[in-house]
Formats: structure tokens, C-alpha cells, sequence
């Protein structure tokens, strides 16, 4: 249980926030099935990246790390062997569902086992497409959830509708297209995040999008890079609402990764009238575009927020109820139904958390209301082993009338280890 007290004066500073996570992901498994060594600079060492890094160490591929940069010796897909042991994914559903792609055109047996989180996250929607390719996979409710096992090779390229806007789901299509007989094609319901797609032309590779239509030719052999990772906007996110919502605050956050299908918080904090400064960097890595983010204290207004913008926020919608307790008139989150297969059901676990600290908040089917602005009072919560949960209670923490008494305080390691060292640097 670890006790959080309200902040007594504000917030000010700069802050560089670690790597982002699915960019850091990502930097292993191409490195790993490219050709030559490729470096990564300012990589994610939350427990969710580490697991990537051991399941790819358990296929044979030597990964060296010195701090938070990562040497990955590729020697083409053909390299990764037959793992001897389990594949432990943690805690990390990115981990499991991109693995699944890879897996899935490699010759050999493995078995993928993770958390209870994982346990309960639903992987058919992996399996089905992967499965129609010509993988053969297993696991508790015929391919549904894990301990799940694959024996791939031989796949055959498909054209697939996804059912889900889910950029797992999408990737996992690609990795395995790129070890496909012909074209794979891919068509988003939403267009989610891209990391996947700038990855495979960062490595050499060719893919053809068109709107929501992604195209990847089989049979590609990706090259060795160098990636620097940008610093993670969905971690960056808590300081913004943090700077946004304590008064007299400012904060100046360098080399946040401005991917439009991700920055989705920055339009909805703008429209909710914030007081927030982009400064693009000029001398953007060819791989993601970032920039400087200043945010200052300032009035809030409730907002909607649903539809294609969902997929561009879909990790910060906990920070974004956070935020909305704090603004005036009613906040309405709607089209986020996959919030509930998430790291837990955050409807669910957003509405509870909230609602004990005394916030006006309702779950509805698709997502949330928040009417504010309400003071919040303190107590007993949890973050129900979920690191944004965690995140979101410890910056309510700042503004609550009592101290908040956080159970699993520790389950936001997984994705922001130094997360209360580098907010203690920020309090005036
Ligand atoms: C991720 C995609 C999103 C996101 C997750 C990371 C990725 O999941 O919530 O934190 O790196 O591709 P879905 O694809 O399930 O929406």
C-alpha cells in the first residue's frame, strides 16, 4: 500500500518521460528478424519490453543492453529457433498478440504463457486471421486465451477485414504477411496507431497504404537500422493532465513522439480549452515525428469524445477522466468498448477508482460520463494490477483533500519504472 499526499504548492520543470513502449516493442522483434546488428537508443526498460527482450533471447537471438540502449544481432527470420522453454509475455498483450505474427511463419513449436491479465485477454482475434493464413493454433477456448500454443510455416497471404480497431491485430497481419506466399492485405474498421508500418520501411522493407488499406508483399528480407525510440506520449500523458490540473503549473515535456495516431489527448486537451504549446522538432528521426509539449494550469470544459478519435487515445482515456473530473460540464466517452479488454476493464475499473475518490463518473456500455467539476476527497484504492490505473490514482493524488492509500502501486513498472522519482523532481 503505498500512501500519496496532495501536492502543497505546483508543478513545474522539464521532464524527458522514457521511451515509448510500443516503438520499443517493436525496435526487437524487427532488429531480431533483420540482417546485421541494429542499436536502439532510449529504450523502454519497463517490465513489458523486458519480456519481449527474453522471448526473443529464448529464440536464439543475441541482445545485448548497456542503460537504455539495446545492441540486436538479426540474422534474417530464418534465424529464430524452436524455443526450448515457455515464452513468458508478462503482462503485456502487445508482446503476445505481435509474437503470434511472427510465430506464426516460422517452422517450429512454441508456447506463449503470460500473467492473469493476459489470461483473461481475448486472442482470437490474433488466432482467426493467423489461422486463415495457415498456422496451426492452440490454447484454452480453441485459440482464445493463453497459455496458447503455435506451430507456424507456410503461410498464405490473405485480404482480412478487421473486426476490431486494434493496432495488435493489425500488426500481427503484417509480421506474419511479411513471411507470406503473395500480397496480405489488410483493412482497418479505424485507422490505429502505425508504428508497425513506418518499422517495416525503417528496416527496408516496402508496404503500400491507402487509407484504411494496407498492403504487404511476402517474402521480404528486412536490414539492419539504427532506432531512437521517442519519448512515450502516453506516459507523457499524466504530466500533461498533472500540469493542467494543479494550479499554478507548468510543465515542459522534449522529444514526446507526435505520431497523429497516437496524439489524439493533445486535440481533446485543446478542445477542452488547456493551455498547451506544441514545438515540432525539426530534426525529427526519420522513424516517428516528436516535439516539445508546455502545458499550464488553466479552466477546463467537458468534452465528447468518441469515433475515430478513440483509437488515437485509447491508452489515455484514464487520465482523460482524470482530467474531466476537473472540468466543467459533462464529458461524454463513447466507441471505446475495447477499453474493457484491456490490461483490466478500464470502464470498469476507471469508474470505480474515480468514484471512491468522490468524482461525478458513470460507466455506460461504450464508455464513460464524467459531469464536473467535482473536489476529490482521498482514500482506498487500487490499481487493480493495471500501470495506467495506478498512474491515473497517483496523479489524482496531487489534488485530493486527503491522502490516497494506492494498492499494486508496483504494476507500473511495466511501463514507467522511475514514474513517482521523476514526479517528486517535478514538485515545487
Ligand atoms: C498497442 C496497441 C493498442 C494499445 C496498446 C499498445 C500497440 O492495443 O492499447 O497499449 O503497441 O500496438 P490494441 O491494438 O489492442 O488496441
Amino acid at each position: 500500500m503505498k500512501k500519496l499526499t496532495s501536492i502543497q504548492s505546483n508543478l513545474s520543470g522539464t521532464i524527458q518521460v522514457p521511451g515509448d513502449k510500443s516503438i520499443s516493442h517493436r525496435s526487437i522483434m524487427f532488429a531480431a528478424v533483420a540482417k546485421g546488428t541494429t542499436r536502439v537508443s532510449n529504450f523502454l526498460l519497463g517490465a513489458d519490453c523486458l519480456s519481449t527482450i527474453s522471448c526473443f533471447q529464448k529464440m536464439g537471438v543475441m541482445i545485448d543492453q548497456h542503460g537504455d540502449e539495446i545492441i540486436i544481432q538479426g540474422k534474417g527470420w530464418d534465424s529464430l529457433s524452436e524455443p526450448t522453454d515457455i515464452l513468458d509475455v508478462g503482462n503485456s498483450g502487445t508482446t503476445t498478440r505481435l509474437l503470434m505474427g511472427i510465430l506464426a511463419g516460422r517452422p517450429f513449436h512454441s508456447v506463449i504463457i503470460g500473467d492473469h491479465s493476459i489470461a483473461k485477454r481475448p486472442m482470437n482475434r490474433v488466432s482467426n486471421p493467423l489461422q486463415q493464413m495457415g498456422a496451426q493454433i492452440d490454447g484454452r477456448e480453441f485459440g482464445n486465451y493463453t497459455p496458447i500454443s503455435i506451430r507456424g510455416g507456410n503461410l498464405k497471404a490473405i485480404s482480412y477485414q478487421m473486426p476490431v480497431a486494434s493496432a495488435q491485430v493489425k500488426s500481427a497481419i503484417l509480421l506474419a504477411g511479411l513471411q507470406a506466399d503473395g500480397v496480405t492485405t489488410v483493412e482497418e474498421m479505424r485507422t490505429t496507431r502505425d508504428h508497425t508500418e513506418r518499422m517495416i520501411r525503417h528496416f527496408g522493407g516496402e508496404i503500400e497504404q491507402l487509407g484504411k488499406v494496407i498492403k504487404v508483399q511476402g517474402g521480404q528480407t528486412l536490414q539492419a537500422t539504427e532506432v531512437r525510440v521517442p519519448s512515450d506520449i502516453s506516459s507523457a500523458a499524466f504530466f500533461m493532465v498533472a500540469a493542467a490540473i494543479v494550479p499554478n503549473s507548468e510543465l515542459i515535456l522534449p522529444n514526446v513522439g507526435l505520431n497523429k495516431t497516437r496524439a489524439g489527448i493533445i486535440e481533446v486537451m485543446e478542445r477542452m480549452g488547456a493551455s498547451i504549446e506544441l514545438i515540432q522538432d525539426e530534426a525529427s528521426s526519420l522513424l516517428e515525428p516528436t516535439g516539445t509539449i508546455k502545458v499550464s494550469y488553466s479552466s477546463l470544459q467537458g468534452v465528447e469524445i468518441g469515433g475515430d478519435l478513440i483509437p488515437r487515445l485509447i491508452d489515455e482515456i484514464p487520465i482523460i477522466a482524470l482530467l474531466a473530473t476537473q472540468a466543467e460540464g459533462k464529458t461524454v466517452i463513447k466507441d471505446a468498448e475495447e477499453l474493457k479488454v484491456k490490461e483490466t476493464n478500464r470502464i470498469d475499473t476507471v469508474v470505480q477508482e474515480l468514484t471512491t475518490l468522490g468524482a461525478n463518473i458513470e460507466a455506460t456500455p461504450d464508455g464513460m460520463i464524467i459531469c464536473g467539476a467535482t473536489p476529490l476527497s482521498g482514500g482506498n484504492v487500487s490499481s487493480h494490477g493495471d500501470h495506467r490505473i495506478g498512474m491515473m490514482l497517483s496523479i489524482a493524488s496531487l489534488i485530493c483533500e486527503n491522502p490516497i492509500f494506492l494498492e499494486d502501486a508496483e504494476a507500473i513498472d511495466v511501463s514507467y519504472p522511475s514514474f513517482f522519482q521523476d514526479l517528486d523532481k517535478l514538485v515545487k
